[in-house]
């Protein structure tokens, strides 16, 4: 069983999954231990749709992928990415993609095979389960601390799931795709979609899963005032 330090280190995006499901009992207890994740006046307030079932994983996935051919760019709740690049988060990004495609021998300039690519989130990976976490829509009316205890959230499903074997995906390509998600799987109306996870067993034989982005030292993001 990895130690807390052991599973926030080994953790990475995976990005290709066998068929093997999870089981029912082990996913439940992912998601009893993700909900003691901590949230300003225990507000809680992330609303989960745990999704195992084949047919409506492949119904969301391609109201999205008809939405992306049909030129459409996103039609979300809210705006993940920043809408201006800065650096040095442009140059993470930027190098962060591009260390992805040199490993995948996919050309900077082949658009077509990047955006079958980034299709792959909306076919989860080949993953069997995705989480969709969503929140109220009056909890990100006017104000954004909620997003905060969702993303302390999102890591404790990914840790918790170290437990058990079990790998993971983050995915903001669904935030974009928000609305679209919604209306796929008839959430209620009340509910915005944030995020997801895929979760699944690594597919070991797949390039993609090897891809470990490198961080920056620590200087670089913390300021020790001693
Ligand atoms: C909120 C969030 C959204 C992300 N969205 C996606 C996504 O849609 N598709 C994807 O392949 N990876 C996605 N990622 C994974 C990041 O690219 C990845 O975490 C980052 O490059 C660091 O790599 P690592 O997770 O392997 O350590 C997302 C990560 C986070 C935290």
């Amino acid at each position: 069983m990895p130690t807390v330090l052991e599973a926030l280190k080994n953790r990475s995006s995976i990005r290709a999954f066998s068929d093997k499901k999870i089981p029912k009992e082990t996913l439940e207890k992912i998601l009893e231990a993700a909900g003691m994740t901590p949230s300003g006046a225990n507000m809680q307030p992330w609303v989960s749709y745990a999704i195992s079932n084949d047919a409506l994983l492949k119904k969301i996935g391609d109201a999205v992928i008809e939405k992306m051919d049909a030129g459409v760019t996103n039609d979300q709740f809210i705006q993940y990415y920043p809408t201006k690049w800065v650096n040095p988060y442009k140059k993470r990004r930027i190098v962060t993609g591009a260390g992805l495609y040199k490993l995948m021998e996919v050309d900077r300039k082949d658009n077509e095979t990047r955006i079958e690519m980034w299709k792959d989130n909306f076919r989860w990976f080949g993953a069997k389960t995705v989480i969709f976490v969503f929140t109220d829509k009056a909890n990100i009316d006017n104000s954004q601390g909620v997003l905060i205890d969702c993303g302390a959230y999102m890591q404790s499903i990914m840790l918790a799931a170290q437990e058990f074997g079990i790998d993971s995906c983050p995915q903001g390509s669904t935030t974009e795709f928000g609305r679209v998600i919604a209306e796929a799987m008839d959430a209620p109306d009340n509910l915005a979609l944030l995020y997801s996870v895929v979760l699944g067993y690594k597919d070991s034989s797949a390039k993609i899963n090897s891809y470990q982005p490198e961080r920056v030292k620590l200087e670089e993001s913390v300021t020790f005032i001693d």
